[in-house]
């Protein structure tokens, strides 16, 4: 099976970025090959790069994400990927409502990936500090980790 994943947070440039960069880092470390994708609810940073201090943690962390580019979930990421995962429970709303009935995408929060972690969300870091951005990334690896062990 041919795997394709679309990570989704509200903005498209903090949590799905890194979201986003930890799939493929644990893709690549699996040795699967897999389609991997990040968008945001909102369209009010479509074109932007990734929050500096995401680009910053994603680097720390061996990724170079600067030349991503937010943009919105459509209804038509409904057929190109297999699963999509939602950051927190505003977003998995969001993205049910855009879901079409006739949809097969696998829809579900990013922490239900996770044994023990299911319906946990992953909070927002835009207003926060720095251990926020840590906070976010630590959750993200857990969740692809897991998502490709899931697979394996
Ligand atoms: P994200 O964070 O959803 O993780 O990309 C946010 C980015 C921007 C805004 C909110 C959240 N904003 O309100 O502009």
């Amino acid at each position: 099976m041919q795997y394709a994943i679309l990570l989704v947070c509200l903005g498209n440039i903090c949590r799905s970025p890194l979201a986003e960069a930890a799939f493929r880092k644990a893709a690549m470390e699996a040795g699967l090959e897999a389609v991997i994708d990040s968008a945001g609810t909102g369209a009010w940073h479509v074109g932007n790069p990734p929050d500096r201090r995401s680009i910053a943690k994603a680097a720390e962390n061996g990724i170079a994400i600067g030349d991503y580019r937010a943009r919105q979930a459509v209804v038509e990421d409904f057929d190109r990927f297999t699963h999509i995962f939602a950051m927190d429970e505003k977003n998995l709303a969001d993205l049910q409502v855009l879901r079409p009935s006739r949809a097969r995408a696998e829809l579900a929060l990013l922490m239900d990936c996770v044994p023990g972690r299911e319906g946990e969300e992953i909070a927002d870091p835009y207003y926060g500090g720095a251990d926020g951005f840590e906070a976010s990334w630590r959750d993200v690896s857990v969740a692809a980790s897991a998502f490709f062990e899931r697979i394996r």
